[in-house]
C-alpha cells in the first residue's frame, strides 16, 4: 500500500488572507461543511488571536464539523495560544498550528530578535501549546529562504517539546522545485529526532511553482500538504489543492503516494468558494476552470470521440464536473432541473431559501432567456446571503444622469414598521446618488470602504453583481446583490448591508452574539 499524504485546508485562513476577501462566518461554516464532503484531513479555521469575530467563527467550526482535525493558528506567544485553544477545544480533534519566522531577513526587520530568541520563542510556545492540546503543529515562517542549519535547529527543538507535525513554508514562494526538494530531503537528513513528526508542505505561487512545489516536497517525504481550494491566498496565492490532489491521483506511478479525498467533490467545492470568496476562477484553471475540459479544435474533438484519453489525462467525473455543463436553465425548465442545476454546483437549499432561489430564478429568466451557471451562483449569493429578517427593504429605486446632468437618485423603501418612505439626492455619480439617498431615508452612520461590480455572464443582457462593504461602529458588513441592472444591484447590495449591521446591533444590543455579525 503506499504511503497516504494528508491534505490540511487552509482556505478558511491563509485564503481568506487573500486581498479583497472576508469570509463570514457562516460562509466559512458552510466551507467547511464541503471540506468535509471532500474528505480533507485537516481544516485550518482560521487565526483566532486576530479578531473577536475569527475566534468566535472558528469555535462554531469547532463545535459543528466531525471527521478532520480542526486547526486553529497562533504566533508563538502565549496570548495566541490561549486564543487558538479556546477556539479549537470544542473540536472532535483539535490542533493548535504554532509559527514563528525563521530567516534572517525576517528576523531583522520584522522580529527584531536574533535566532538564540526566536529558538526559545519556538521551544516555549510549543511546549504552551502541548500542555493545551496532544496535537501541535509549528512552522518556521520563510523556511526556504532561511538559512537551512537554523531551520534544523528549530524543528528539532519543536519535536523535542511535543511538535507532531513540522511544516516547510515557502512563504513567499521563492523556491524551485529541485531546490526545494533538495532542502526537504536535507530536513530528514540533519534532524535527528524529525522521524517523530510528519513532514508538511506550504507553498505560495507567487513564481506559479506551488503545485509544483508541493509535490517535490512530498517526492521528498513530506507527507502533509497545506493549500487552498481554487488556490487563493495572499498575493498570488498558495497551493491549489484540486492541482495537487489531482495530480497525486493522476501521477500515481510516479509519485506512489494517495490521498484519501473525495476529489467527485472538488468541482462542488470550487464552486462554492468562488461564489463565496468573490473570487473567480480563470476559464483555463486547471482541474476547475470553465474550459479545463473543454476541446474546441477539431482534431481533438475527433479523438476525444474517438476514445476519450487522446486528449483528456482525467475523467472529468473523478472531480465532479457535471456532465451537463454547457447546458442553459430557461424559464420553462422546471424546479426538478434547477435543484438538480444547483447540486452539480455544491448548492444545496431546502424550504424557503430554495423557494427564493426559485423565484428571483424565474425573474432573471424572464429577462435573460438563458440562465447559465454563473448566473444561478450569483441569484443564491443574493438570496441566501440573508439568513434573518431584513428590516429594510427596497421598493423602487430610479436614477436620472448622464453627460450633462447632476446625478440624481430617487428611492422608495419599507421599514421594519411597515411604513414606506421616500427620499431623493444628488451625488457624484449614480451609485453615489442612490446610497445618499439611502442614507437620507435611514439615517445610518456608516463609510463605504469597498465597492466592486462585475459582470456575472458575457453579453448587453449580462446580470452585474455588485460587492460593497461598509464600516459601522468599527466593524465590517458586507452586501452582495445580483440584477441585471447594475443600479438596482448597487441599491439591493447596500441594503443588505446595512440590514447586515442593523441585525448585528440588535443582537448586540439583546446582550447576545451572532455569528453573522462576527465578520461581515
Ligand atoms: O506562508 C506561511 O508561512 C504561513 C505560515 C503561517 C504557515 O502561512
Ligand atoms: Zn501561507
Amino acid at each position: 500500500m503506499s504511503d497516504k499524504v494528508y491534505i490540511f485546508d487552509t482556505t478558511l485562513r491563509d485564503g481568506e488572507q487573500s486581498a479583497g476577501i472576508s469570509f463570514s462566518a457562516e460562509d466559512k461554516l458552510e466551507i467547511a461543511r464541503q471540506l468535509v464532503r471532500l474528505n480533507v484531513d485537516i481544516i485550518e479555521a482560521g487565526f483566532p488571536a486576530s479578531s473577536p469575530g475569527d475566534l468566535a467563527a472558528v469555535a462554531a467550526i469547532a463545535r459543528e464539523i466531525k471527521g478532520p482535525v480542526i486547526a486553529g493558528l497562533a504566533r508563538a506567544v502565549e496570548r495566541d495560544i490561549d486564543h487558538a485553544w479556546e477556539a479549537v477545544r470544542g473540536a472532535e480533534s483539535p490542533r493548535i498550528h504554532v509559527f514563528i519566522s525563521s530567516s534572517d531577513i525576517h528576523l531583522a526587520h520584522q522580529l527584531h530578535k536574533n535566532k538564540e530568541d526566536v529558538l526559545l520563542m519556538a521551544r516555549e510556545s510549543v511546549a504552551y501549546a502541548r500542555r493545551y492540546c496532544s496535537d501541535v503543529e509549528f512552522s518556521p515562517m520563510d523556511a526556504s529562504r532561511s538559512d537551512p542549519e537554523f531551520v534544523y535547529r528549530l524543528l528539532e527543538a519543536a519535536i523535542e517539546e511535543g511538535a507532531t507535525t513540522v511544516n516547510l513554508p515557502d512563504t513567499v514562494g521563492y523556491a524551485i522545485p529541485r531546490e526545494f526538494e533538495a532542502f526537504v530531503r536535507s530536513v530528514f537528513e540533519h534532524v535527528p529526532n524529525i522521524h517523530r513528526a510528519l513532514v508538511s508542505v506550504h507553498c505560495h505561487n507567487d513564481l506559479g511553482m506551488a503545485t509544483a512545489n508541493s509535490l517535490a516536497g512530498v517526492l521528498a517525504g513530506a507527507r502533509q500538504i497545506e493549500g487552498t481550494i481554487n488556490g487563493i491566498g495572499e498575493r498570488a496565492g498558495n497551493t491549489s489543492l484540486e492541482e495537487v490532489i489531482m495530480a497525486i491521483r493522476t501521477r500515481r506511478d510516479f509519485v506512489d503516494v494517495h490521498t484519501d479525498v473525495a476529489t467527485e467533490e472538488l468541482f462542488r467545492a470550487s464552486r462554492l468558494v468562488e461564489r463565496l470568496s468573490g473570487m473567480q476562477v480563470q476559464s483555463n484553471k486547471a482541474i476547475v476552470g470553465k474550459n479545463a475540459f473543454r476541446h474546441s479544435s477539431g482534431i481533438h474533438q475527433d479523438g476525444v470521440l474517438k476514445m476519450r484519453e487522446t486528449y483528456e489525462i482525467m475523467d472529468p467525473k473523478t472531480v465532479g464536473t457535471p456532465a451537463g455543463g454547457t447546458i442553459v436553465l430557461t424559464k420553462v425548465s422546471g424546479r426538478h432541473g434547477l435543484r438538480s442545476r444547483l447540486e452539480d454546483l455544491g448548492i444545496r437549499l431546502d424550504g424557503p431559501e430554495f423557494e427564493r432561489v426559485h423565484e428571483a430564478f424565474k425573474e432573471v429568466a424572464d429577462r435573460k432567456h438563458e440562465v447559465d451557471d454563473r448566473d444561478l451562483q450569483a441569484i443564491v449569493s443574493e438570496q441566501t446571503s440573508v439568513t434573518f429578517q431584513e428590516q429594510w427593504t427596497l421598493d423602487l429605486v430610479q436614477v436620472s444622469a448622464g453627460d450633462h446632468a447632476a446625478p440624481t437618485a430617487t428611492v422608495r423603501l419599507t421599514g421594519p414598521d411597515g411604513e414606506t418612505r421616500q427620499d431623493a439626492a444628488i451625488g457624484d455619480g449614480p451609485v453615489d446618488a442612490i446610497y445618499r439617498a439611502i442614507n437620507r431615508v435611514m439615517g445610518v452612520q456608516n463609510r463605504l470602504t469597498e465597492f466592486s461590480v462585475k459582470a456575472v455572464t458575457e453579453g448587453i443582457d449580462a446580470q452585474g453583481e455588485v460587492t460593497i462593504r461598509i464600516e459601522a461602529e468599527g466593524s465590517l458588513y458586507t452586501g452582495r446583490a445580483a440584477d441585471t441592472d447594475i443600479l438596482v444591484a448597487s441599491a439591493r447590495a447596500y441594503l443588505h448591508a446595512l440590514n447586515r449591521y442593523l441585525h448585528a446591533a440588535a443582537v448586540r444590543a439583546a446582550g447576545g452574539t451572532t455569528v453573522a455579525a462576527a465578520r461581515t
